[in-house]
């Protein structure tokens, strides 16, 4: 949440900064803003409410010439949209200027503090006090060094940040700081980059230091970085990260939205996950980095998780219990980490799940998991990120940088990451054979080709939209596995097209919600060939009684199915039922883009949502 980009070097610092704000505006995108130390010995800054497209058209008219500046992309928590809360905010003498991602939790007292030492605040943001403790530390203790003035302000703050800050009378330097929010920063050509993540950097650098909690960096016009501790003694080697993508795999690269060229990854995305997986011995999965006894002897799994990442959980439940035969526990994380029944035995793993690898709820349950003594294993998508840092294991999906807000690649490979750890699960504790792994694992291999062929019929899913485009809510049912479909489909729906959307087992629907059904209501029923396919079939003539539209997702030539309802989005067989979510989710996913569209909504940045949720 939140993005932020700092650049110092030799050329217009506005052009990096600006290019960096869009790359990164996947995190929010409530207000942006840029700062930057002028040729004249000040700081020229534009900030606004709305998206970079509209803080850029700004700059063009303003004079934001000099090397040196900071920029911020706002998902707004403290203090509303407005271009008076943008970012970046400025200490009172109009010289120190911050960007910040985070929250500071102690604002009220620091304000207060502020205040009655006579600081006069603009915003009502918690992050404005940042600029203020550190003029008061510049004009104090630090002496008129940058870093140690950042340093006394940290000192000060409670809560979680990353910040940039500039100061005009520390002309060619921008400093950082973290604790808590990711913050990546780089030396490269034309000077020192700093970022809330790789993607800006992507395009001038393929090695970048990753800040740990505590340090602060000074970034110098010459290009060097350097890293201090906590106390301010420089780090003779800071944590490294090698960006093993392409810049251009951030870019739409022809598609005309993220979403769509996204959607249109999954196969390869699944190919390279898999590739390579099963050998003599069983599945390869050394990434979780426990023993065969280890494994042998779990005898429950957390798995710990938000929003779609969660739904990845459930499927995981089902997969981990039938193939591996053990306990498993879903939580989401923002509900676990208040929870006092949490049971865990010394044979306990916890599993995190996270696209991102930086969702706060998510990271505070693994550390809260870790405190009890349990391993935690990650499943996650980006390189490098905290998750994967702070757990004993990591499983990269290496599904390449989501950029679209509605996660889709990342929702498909992460379900086959989970497959993958069942399996290895069922092998060590002697659940399956050599022969029946391999039997699962060729059928994992089948996905990627389904998936293409799904994505061949999106034309199924276009033809669908208009059944949704004038309705107020829908509703989705599945059974069994695509119970959860149905809740993936659901969100998917809501958060890019703003109609509500509710999903339910279908058993469920006569001890309640079937009240919701008038003439008209749009239902999506998930029914394909499985074992409760029979049972399904009678919940879709019950809701069609009620004249509801049926849009169905159902295997190729289920004349049943087909004669009942208005409109199938046909999925090709799959070898095995517990994995048609993985293939059946990519309709929805198609539809609910289709039925955004038709509403006119910004697919890649639906309203109120940022794509890395780094606050509680
Ligand atoms: C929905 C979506 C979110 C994320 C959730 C967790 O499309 O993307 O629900 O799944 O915010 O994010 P990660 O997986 O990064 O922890």
């Amino acid at each position: 949440m939140c993005g932020i980009v700092g650049y110092t070097g030799r050329d217009q610092a506005v052009t990096y900064l600006l290019e960096g704000l869009r790359t990164l505006e996947y995190r929010g995108y409530d207000s942006a803003g840029v700062e930057v130390v002028g040729a004249d010995g000040a700081l020229h800054g534009v900030k606004c409410a709305g998206r970079v497209a509209a803080l850029a058209e700004r700059c063009e008219t303003a004079n934001l010439v000099g090397t040196t500046g900071i920029a911020h992309t706002r998902w707004a928590t403290h203090g509303a949209p407005t271009d008076r809360n943008s970012h970046p905010h400025r200490d009172c003498s109009g010289r120190i200027a911050i960007v910040h991602n985070g929250i500071i939790e102690n604002f009220r007292e620091l304000r207060s503090y502020l205040q009655r030492n006579g600081h006069e605040l603009a915003s009502e943001t918690d992050s404005e006090v940042i600029a203020h403790l550190i003029e008061e530390a510049w004009r104090g203790p630090a002496k008129g060094d940058l870093v140690a003035a950042v340093r006394n302000a940290c000192r000060r703050l409670e809560g979680s940040w990353a910040i940039a800050a500039v100061c005009a009378d520390a002309p060619g330097e921008v400093v950082c700081a973290r604790n808590g929010s990711p913050l990546v920063v780089a030396s490269a050509e034309g000077g020192a980059y700093a970022a809330s993540d790789v993607t800006p950097l992507a395009s001038v650098t393929s090695h970048v230091i990753q800040l740990e909690n505590g340090q602060i960096a000074r970034l110098e016009s010459n290009g060097r970085v350097t890293v201090y501790d906590e106390d301010g003694a420089p780090v003779a080697h800071p944590a490294t990260l090698d960006i093993d993508w392409d810049a251009s795999a951030a870019t739409l690269g022809g598609y005309s939205d993220f979403m769509a060229k996204e959607i249109a990854e999954q196969p390869e995305a699944i190919e390279r996950l898999l590739g390579g997986r099963l050998g003599e011995k069983g599945i390869y999965l050394d990434e979780l980095s426990m023993s065969q006894a280890d494994l042998a002897a779990i005898d429950r799994v957390y798995l710990i998780a938000c929003g779609t990442s969660y739904h990845v959980s459930l499927i995981a439940r089902t997969l981990i219990q039938t193939w591996a035969k053990v306990q498993v526990v879903c939580d989401y994380a923002s509900e676990f980490n208040y929870e006092q029944d949490v049971m865990v035995t010394p044979n306990t793993l916890c599993v995190i799940i996270t696209q991102s690898g930086e969702t706060a709820d998510t990271l505070t349950a693994a550390r809260r998991m870790r405190g009890m003594g349990c391993r935690v294993f990650a499943i996650t998508n980006v390189l490098g990120s905290t998750a994967a840092r702070e757990s004993d294991g990591t499983l990269y999906v290496q599904a390449g940088p989501e950029v679209c807000v509605a996660s889709t690649k990342a929702y498909t490979a992460q379900m086959v990451a989970a497959a993958l750890l069942a399996l290895r699960l069922a092998e060590a504790r002697g659940e399956m054979d050599h022969a029946e792994v391999e039997r699962h694992y060729r059928d994992l291999c089948a996905l990627p080709n389904l998936i293409r062929e799904v994505i061949g019929r999106s034309w199924q899913d276009k033809q669908a939209a208009p059944l949704f485009r004038r309705a107020h809510s829908a509703l989705f049912l599945g059974r069994g596995v695509n119970s959860t479909t149905a809740y993936e489909g659901a969100l998917k729906l809501k958060e890019i097209s703003y109609l509500h959307a509710e999903a339910y087992p279908a058993g469920e629907m006569k001890h309640g919600p079937i009240a919701l059904l008038e003439p008209g209501f749009p239902v999506v029923a998930i029914v394909p060939e499985d074992r409760v396919h029979d049972k399904t079939v009678s919940n879709i003539q019950e809701v069609i009684a009620r004249g509801a539209v049926c849009v169905a997702v159902a295997t190729d030539g289920d004349e049943a199915v087909a004669s009942l309802v208005e409109h199938v989005l046909w999925i090709p067989p799959v070898p095995d039922e517990l994995l048609v979510p993985i293939v059946a989710v990519v309709h929805l996913q198609l539809l609910a883009r289709y039925v955004a569209r038709a509403r006119g909504c910004d697919v890649d940045k639906p309203r109120n949502l940022a794509k890395s949720v780094t606050v509680e």
